[in-house]
């Protein structure tokens, strides 16, 4: 496994203002967005493309576009809805999945209550959004289900890690083809499983405690 901490002074800024309490929903919302495509820009660096012919209004040329099969999107729901709208920009046409998890607040271990996915993953190259990589249970269940299925090549984007989830993520994944792309790396998780200083509850922050 793999890990980058984005290191950009744009995405440092952003990050501020979605970690500050006074932020509103609408404005993170629109920063999260923002971050993913920044941090997509990072996670896409190997893409998969093949050349092509065109030409231009002087010259032909070879160019290249993305490979098939196409790459395959799965935000984790609920909070990783918000990242889904940038990423897709950034990449229209790619498929979309959908992994619904759940962690229990007192053992802070992760379930899953829905499932949206091709059943045969092989040779596609996945791109998992979860904004929060705290204890880390989230991912490693959604990593295996997509390496189980064939996925070869996964890249984990997320927008605040704790070093704790970090190490659970290279403990249980060790040697798996999984990139971890995050915006930055906080110091620790306090006993609530919340990453410190982190930004609070991300699903909360972006669509209301419902
Ligand atoms: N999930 C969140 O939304 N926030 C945290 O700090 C940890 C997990």
């Amino acid at each position: 496994m793999k890990t980058h901490v984005a290191n950009h002074p744009l995405i440092t800024h952003k990050l501020t203002l979605l970690r500050d309490k006074r932020t509103d929903s609408p404005t993170f919302r629109h920063l999260t967005e923002e971050l993913v495509m920044l941090l997509a820009y990072e996670a896409t660096r190997e893409i998969r493309t093949e050349q092509i012919s065109i030409e231009t209004p002087v010259a032909p040329m070879t160019g290249s576009q993305l490979s098939k099969p196409r790459p395959l999107v799965v935000p984790i729901l609920r909070a990783g809805l918000g990242m889904l709208e940038g990423m897709t920009r950034l990449i229209p046409s790619a498929e979309v999945g959908f992994l619904g998890m759940v962690r229990d607040e007192k053992t802070l271990k992760a379930s899953t209550y829905a499932n949206r996915l091709p059943e045969n993953l092989s040779g596609r190259q996945c791109y998992i959004l979860d904004p929060m990589l705290a204890t880390g249970g989230t991912l490693i269940s959604a990593t295996q289900y997509l390496l189980e299925r064939g996925a070869t090549d996964i890249t984990i984007i997320c927008i605040l890690a704790a070093p704790e989830g970090v190490a659970a993520l290279e403990k249980s994944l060790a040697g798996a083809p999984v990139t971890v792309v995050m915006g930055a790396l906080d110091q620790k998780l306090n006993e609530h499983g919340y990453i410190v200083p982190g930004l609070g509850d991300a699903g909360d922050r972006l669509y209301g405690t419902v």
